[in-house]
């Protein structure tokens, strides 16, 4: 049974969510292996809406087994009301949600050092969603972190949490000029959630080495996207994890030989939330309507997003970090009323066309987008049910967005529901999950 990774292609909101919800069914387990509640995916199925932080999409289908691998940093009062509105709205989560014992805590005192960190950047700010994501990875990194099992160690997570805030109160006074915090503010609640959380924390690697042992098939579901990948993304203006398809392999205990496949998550066009270079950037009106039509705002703190045009140029070096099979477009919908649609088929520095995508701050930020403009198509694509039903210059757009980024497309998705989504012929999605096909009949 085949395991895979759904990666985000851009800078995050790609649709991951819907796609995850779509192929779900069809697979046994679904894991995040990165990031945090900084992760917002909505997924609307009927009239119902889900917008889920920190635990994995699949959720919303029983039978399929969740898993918060050792990879994500957890804000465990956060997570806590995250299975408690699933709980409520008929969600089943004993047997289904398993978070690793390796995984790392969000303290109170890292949302404290986000919000203080960025305030003294100033105008190179990153503009992060002040969950405390980048502080827990840092002392992750620094081998200071907290993680689940330290939680249920009583004894254990008290040492650790003491040496944790005095050292994060002198940071917080003497740097930043900031509130501190007290040990005894934090123990209280935070055994609390010790309590709430035990019977859902375990050997994650071990529970996913012995499913896939036994014929499982894993969905691997990333969150934010390939530009802002700590080590492939637009650095600094990036999240703290590795976001990119290798991240499945070290954020879960699953060896890379055990992932079969890989599958992006692509927006019709860009956006972006935050600081940083966005070399397609829309202004004016343009970037109105495409963020009215789209309801471009962020699902975790409610930030209009940057809009953009398509940029086949970031798209294709997401095919090639992730090395990705094929690719599913989401949200052509949006681009149903636009005259014209533009693709960037490269960009230009200081007299260089650049088809390959750069890394340094320096010369993203100078670069001009060079691009390819077709007609729009100006009808609805909503109500196709295959790549022929869509009007011919949407298909035309796909098609030449398709030879740009070097991947074929498996899916299109057309609005927000589960039944507004196109299968394409011949793709390796069909490859990997068959009964796919008639699952979305
Ligand atoms: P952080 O992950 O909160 O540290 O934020 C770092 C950068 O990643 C900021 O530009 C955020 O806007 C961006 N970011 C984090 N999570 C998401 C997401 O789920 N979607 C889109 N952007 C995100």
């Amino acid at each position: 049974m085949p395991n895979i990774v759904v990666v985000g292609t851009q800078w995050g909101d790609e649709g991951k969510g819907k796609v995850v919800d779509v192929l779900a069914p069809h697979v046994n387990v679904v894991v995040r292996y990165q990031g945090g509640n900084n992760a917002g995916h909505t997924v609307v199925v009927g009239r119902e809406k889900y917008v889920l932080h920190s635990i994995p999409s699949g959720i919303l289908h029983p039978g399929c087994r969740c898993v918060i691998g050792c990879g994500v940093v957890v804000d465990p009062g956060s997570l806590i009301e995250e299975m408690e509105s699933l709980v409520q709205r008929g969600v089943v989560l004993d047997g289904n949600l398993f978070i690793s014992k390796n995984a790392h805590l969000i303290m109170p005192y890292h949302p404290a050092l986000d919000r203080a960190s960025e305030a003294k950047l100033g105008p190179r700010r990153i503009g992060t969603t002040g969950k405390g994501v980048g502080p827990a990875y840092v002392d992750r990194a620094a081998r200071v972190g907290i993680r689940m099992a330290d939680l249920l160690d009583e004894r254990l997570f008290r040492e650790k949490l003491e040496y944790n805030v005095a050292q994060k109160n002198r940071l917080l006074r003497e740097i930043y000029d900031a509130q501190t915090f007290n040990v005894d503010e934090i123990l209280h609640p935070y055994l609390r959630y010790a309590g709430w959380l035990a019977p859902y924390v375990t050997d994650t690697a071990l529970l996913l080495h012995k499913w896939i042992d036994s014929g499982y098939s894993v969905l691997f579901e990333g969150a934010q996207g390939t530009m802002l990948d700590i080590d492939h993304g637009t650095y600094p203006f990036i999240t703290s994890s590795s976001t990119t398809a290798g991240g499945a392999a070290t954020g879960t205990g699953v060896p890379p030989k055990k992932i079969h496949g890989a599958l992006g998550v692509a927006k019709a066009y860009t956006t972006r939330v935050g600081g940083g270079p966005l070399p397609t950037e829309m202004t004016g009106r343009v970037a109105e309507e495409i963020r009215a039509r789209g309801k471009e705002y962020g699902a975790t703190t409610g930030r209009p997003r940057r809009c953009g045009w398509a940029d086949a140029v970031v798209l294709r070096y997401a095919v090639r970090v992730n090395g990705l099979d094929t690719v599913a477009l989401t949200k052509l919908d949006v681009l149903d009323q636009s005259e014209t649609v533009k693709i960037c088929v490269a960009y230009r520095y200081q007299g260089d066309l650049l088809t390959d995508f750069p890394g340094e701050e320096t010369v993203l930020s100078g670069v001009e987008p060079v691009y390819e403009e077709l007609s729009g198509w100006m009808a609805p694509t909503s109500r196709a049910k295959n790549e022929a039903d869509l009007p011919a210059k949407a298909r035309q757009y796909l098609e030449r967005l398709q030879e740009l980024i070097g991947a074929p497309f498996c899916m299109i998705s057309t609005g927000p529901q589960r039944d507004e989504t196109i299968l394409c012929e011949d793709s390796p999605l069909l490859r990997w999950f068959p009964s796919v096909r008639s699952s979305l009949l």
